[in-house]
């Protein structure tokens, strides 16, 4: 492969002993929703503005090996006029790109979605290596609902774009983050969600090799095996941490790069905590570190709406500190007090 050993080297940064990755790739819809339920205007300048503070904030190159953004955030600038892909390298930091088009309905198949973005997407590759993105992004949905969903059809279609997409960011020189995001939603058992994450990435696994994908230069960002957010017996950190490092385990092919998780709605210290017990576990053929969003930034963005500048980037210097340890499995929870 022609990038062979740009996109080992570049995987390899990624998950660099003590990092991980700050996920700031929000569609535009999602940065509205997130910006009007702190009562903020949704608008460019103020979009620009927010991400100036997570992308240049001193400091974080500590705890940060690269950073995902969103095609506005990739051709913004900060307040000196610098890209902020350029801002980000200077410091150390490697730019990444979210490049699907998002999940829409799968059809035929009520209650499921396919994530869209094929079309075009070789020439988008091209223009985005040209801006200095190191890596990219391509996230799937899949919903359990009882028994019957996901659907094999859905794991099918999704796992196969998924692929498609990693065989052409790795001929872009790009290393391909796969995420499969099985659902926190719904009163489903943790039993349940490690059977439906085993098929999810058995299948994503399957794909991936058939695309001809170099998993050397490839990172999963996973989903954790958790009870649904509203079950009525929710299983603990330390089996959560089990049953993830478990399934992992068991259906991720050693060769890969690293894992990273995100946060899928778990709160702030959840998130940390579950990490900080995987990684007490141990024993992992790959690094496990974060790529969060809503777990690093829900605090800052509530504090920066609130115009407290200065406790909002404590408040971020403390999550990624925080997910930091627990990447190396020195988190505890009197660093919270
Ligand atoms: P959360 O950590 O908020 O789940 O976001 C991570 C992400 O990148 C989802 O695609």
């Amino acid at each position: 492969m022609k990038y062979d050993q740009q996109l080992r080297d570049t995987a390899k940064a990624m998950v660099a002993p003590g990092k991980g990755l700050l996920a700031a790739d929000e569609s535009n819809a999602t940065a509205e929703k997130r910006l009007t339920a702190v009562g903020l205007e949704p608008t460019e300048q103020v979009r620009r503005s927010y991400r100036q503070l997570l992308l240049t904030t001193p400091g974080v190159e500590r705890y940060l090996s690269g950073v995902i953004l969103y095609d506005e955030t990739i051709r913004q600038k900060d307040d000196a006029g610098t890209p902020f892909a350029d801002a980000l390298k200077a410091e150390g930091i490697i730019p990444g790109i979210k490049v699907d088009a998002g999940a829409k309905d799968l059809a035929l198949h009520e209650g499921e979605k396919v994530t869209e973005g094929l079309d075009g997407l070789r020439e988008r590759f091209a223009e985005y290596a040209g801006m200095g993105a190191g890596f990219a992004k391509w996230r799937a949905v899949i919903t359990i609902s009882g028994d019957s969903l996901p659907s094999e059809a859905c794991l099918i279609a999704n796992a196969h774009a998924m692929a498609r997409y990693a065989a052409l960011a790795q001929e872009a020189g790009i290393v391909p983050i796969v995420e499969p995001e099985v659902l926190l939603d719904g009163d489903h058992s943790i039993e349940r969600c490690y059977e439906v994450t085993e098929a999810t990435l058995k299948m994503l696994f399957w794909q991936l090799e058939h695309q001809n994908v170099m998993l050397e230069g490839t990172i999963l960002k996973a989903s954790m095996v958790l009870s649904g957010k509203d079950a009525a017996d929710r299983a603990d950190v330390q089996t959560v941490a089990e049953q993830t490092v478990k399934c992992l385990k068991e259906n991720v092919p050693s060769e890969l790069a690293g894992v990273v998780f995100l946060s899928g709605g778990q709160s702030e210290v959840e998130a940390t905590a579950h990490l900080d017990a995987m990684n007490k576990l141990g024993g992992t053929p790959w690094p496990l570190t974060f790529s969060y969003s809503r777990a690093i930034q829900n605090p800052v963005l509530q504090l920066w709406s609130e115009k407290k500048t200065d406790e909002a980037v404590a408040a971020y210097l403390k999550r990624c500190e925080a997910n930091s340890l627990a990447s190396q499995g020195q988190w505890s929870e009197s660093f919270e007090k």
